[in-house]
């Protein structure tokens, strides 16, 4: 393993207030986003669709890095570009969700453990070769009755996130750990806070056991933040502190990199979260994006399957990524 250059890819992806796209949504996944604009879900539309993000003009000044799918890593623009050199061209560096899903963790009902570690070996040396610098795991933690995530459901993610780590450091691919403790649900703030330190706690732990350089990776975590469900939601700058709290607790500085998912709050939510947190600052670690449906809903609204919308959609795409970058740097004034 070179800790010099998994340490520099992970940086590049967030220096300078860059985030990333996260674009990775599996086949079922980009059909559910499809179905919402009533969309054929066919590979052309998939393919047309990532080739008006990652064509966007000016995203480059706020996308360090973009997450892609098996099946986009190996599509090309019209033109016969492949998208990870289209991206890498651009300065943004090109990775891949690697992770086969959650499934029911077994004796385990309502926890799920995520699958994918068999032959992760052979296939990270295949991305590489595709040209996929980094790449992503998630692995999902529900909150639900007062026993559940159970401690074994926590460690078992956390092992399967640590493997997958040290597979992607030997093969010279910088890890993105995403550990993510879902916004469903009717807890509230205290408990998603006590659910996320006990997870970050396994994470680091089992990362640590298995020999991953903390230099090379980056975090993927949830906010905390309460269920949607729940009657008691609480405010910008409650969820900016109850996280850093966490954060700062378990989060070992000798790692470059924070990058927040969106989990499903609104654009305008996730942007707002991510500027008080930075407000907080500084910390020792970049705080970022790495957002999914927080970039791409309102692209996705706009553009509706429609050639004559592409223009108006990529605009959309800027500004939201303008608008991240300037709260990686708690400048963005709403
Ligand atoms: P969201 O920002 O939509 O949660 O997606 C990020 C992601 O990559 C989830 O794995």
């Amino acid at each position: 393993m070179n800790i010099d250059e998994l340490t520099s890819v992970a940086r590049a992806i967030v220096t300078g207030q860059k985030g990333i796209l996260a674009a990775d949504e599996s086949g079922p996944t980009i059909k559910k986003r499809f179905d919402a604009i009533k969309l054929e879900c066919s590979e052309e539309n998939r393919r047309r669709y990532r080739e008006i993000l990652f064509t966007a003009e000016g995203v480059e000044r706020y996308l360090g890095g973009v997450i892609l799918y098996d099946e986009t890593l190996r599509q090309s623009t019209a033109d016969g570009v492949p998208f990870a050199e289209l991206l890498m061209r651009r300065n943004i560096i090109p990775g891949i969700k690697v992770d086969g899903g959650a499934k029911p963790l077994a004796l385990h009902p309502g926890e799920k453990v995520t699958e994918g570690l068999d032959g992760l070996r052979e296939r990270l040396q295949e991305y590489k070769q595709l040209g996929a610098k980094f790449a992503k795991w998630r692995g999902v933690i529900e909150i639900d009755a007062a026993d559940i995530p159970s401690s074994y459901g926590i460690r078992a993610n956390a092992h399967a996130l640590a493997r997958y780590a040290a597979l992607c450091q030997e093969a010279g691919i910088v890890p993105i750990v995403e550990p993510e403790v879902l916004m469903d649900g009717a807890h509230d703030l205290a408990r998603c806070e006590t659910v996320s330190l006990q997870v970050l706690q396994t994470v680091f732990d089992e990362l640590a056991a298995h020999g991953v350089a903390l230099e090379g990776m980056l975090l993927k975590p949830n906010m905390v933040i309460a269920g949607m469900k729940s009657p008691q939601q609480a405010d910008v700058r409650q969820v900016a502190e109850a996280t850093m709290r966490c954060l700062t607790r378990h989060v070992p500085p000798a790692m470059p990199g924070i990058v927040f998912l969106s989990g499903g709050q609104s654009a305008e939510d996730a942007t707002h979260h991510l500027n008080a947190m930075n407000q907080l600052g500084p910390f020792p670690w970049q705080v970022s994006f790495s957002y999914g449906r927080a970039l791409q809903a309102p692209v996705l609204e706009r553009w509706q399957g429609v050639e004559q919308n592409v223009a108006e959609a990529q605009k959309i795409l800027l500004r939201r990524c303008e608008l991240n970058s300037l709260a990686c740097a708690g400048k963005y004034d709403s």
